[in-house]
């Protein structure tokens, strides 16, 4: 009989997230500026997104995602080679966020780096991270979307203000053969877009200055309009890229986990794309846009609520600041 001969792939073998416990909902928003549930509820399906406390920081949120994956994968820190994560919103300008994640989990083997990529910080995260196990360069890495948006977000203006979260979520990836694994990234990305989506202030451009925080420039800003259309446009393309370089049908799909955004530009990429409701992964509802957070939360939620089993197709696709945009196919 004919063996099977499987390459390698990068496959993920635990999930993990941690959401602040503090909800901040739409009525809350509504004595904060002039906005109202029925307004954010109707434009971007949000229902309450969540918080960090003071005293949190974005790495606090990826150590405790971090311990989650790598618990459910029965792995120690000691044994990730190679920690990669998503952030916009880190700890300080520098060093790497990574860097204070894998101090607090006494990951003392791995190298530790930050990856730049907005709302598509998760899954250019992952497409490197399965680059690195699968040229050898290490069998088991950490790979973490997390951000504190509440800390870059103008809350002053109701036109985002209303849309961001804080959250994170982590995967342990291990390069493994057999049918099961990442089967395909494809990340893309325009500078052109820089001022429909960008933070002006606090970097080498527009240093930190008293004018830009009293003015308010040095905080988010976005053009959403724009943002939508591009986003719902992007998300489409490249998840049938994704599709077709791997000859799969969209019937074939278990599970699409898109950036959660919000719920319309979900609703427009799914209709574009003939997906069934049951096969779109949503919660954005819960937790609004936490930028690289929100894939792998709503995966590290499917997977536990036994929504990816073994052998079914998942697709995640991203879009965020830059603009920058991405699909990683894998089976679970
Ligand atoms: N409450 C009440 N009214 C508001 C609010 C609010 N929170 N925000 C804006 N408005 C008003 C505007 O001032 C405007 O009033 P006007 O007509 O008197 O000028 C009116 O609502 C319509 O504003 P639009 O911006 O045209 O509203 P739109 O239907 O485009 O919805 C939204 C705005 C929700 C931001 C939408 O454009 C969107 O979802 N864009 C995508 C942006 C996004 O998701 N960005 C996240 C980062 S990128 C990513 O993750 C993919």
């Amino acid at each position: 009989m004919a063996k099977e001969i499987y390459v390698k792939k990068a496959r993920i073998i635990g999930t993990g997230s941690y959401l602040p416990e503090k909800v901040l909902n739409n009525f809350d928003l509504e004595k904060m500026v002039d906005t109202t549930n029925d307004w954010i509820l109707a434009r971007t399906g949000i229902e309450e997104r969540r918080i960090a406390a003071d005293n949190e920081s974005t790495s606090d949120l990826a150590t405790k995602a971090a311990q989650r994956a790598l618990e459910m994968a029965g792995v120690t820190p000691e044994e990730i080679d190679l920690i990669v994560m998503g952030t916009i919103t880190g700890d300080y300008p520098w060093p790497a966020t990574a860097c204070i994640v894998q101090n607090n989990l006494g990951a003392k083997n791995a190298y530790a780096y930050d990856l730049s990529a907005a709302c598509s910080g998760f899954v250019y995260a992952l497409s490197s991270a399965s680059d690195f196990l699968l040229a050898g360069r290490g069998k088991k890495a950490l790979v973490i979307g997390a951000e504190t948006l509440s800390r870059i977000v103008d809350w002053t203006d109701r036109n985002t203000c209303v849309l961001f979260g804080d959250g994170a979520g982590a995967v342990v990836l291990e390069a493994q053969e057999g049918e099961s694994g990442i089967l395909s990234c494809h990340m893309h990305s325009d500078g052109s877009y820089l001022d429909l989506l960008y933070q002006p202030g606090f970097g080498s451009k527009n240093p930190v200055s008293v004018q830009g925080i009293e003015d308010r420039s040095s905080f988010l800003k976005m053009q959403g309009n724009e943002v939508f259309k591009v986003a719902v446009r992007s998300l489409t393309e490249v998840s049938h890229e994704a599709l077709k370089a791997n000859d799969i049908k969209v019937k074939d799909l278990s599970l699409f986990i898109p950036h959660q955004a919000n719920r319309r530009i979900l609703e427009a990429t799914a209709k574009r794309l003939k997906l069934q409701d049951e096969q779109c992964y949503i919660n954005v509802n819960k937790y609004g846009n936490t930028s690289g957070a929100t894939i792998p939360v709503a995966m590290d939620e499917a997977y536990r609520q036994g929504l990816l089993k073994e052998g079914g197709l998942v697709l995640l696709s991203a879009f965020g600041g830059g603009f920058t945009w991405g699909s990683v196919l894998l089976r679970w």
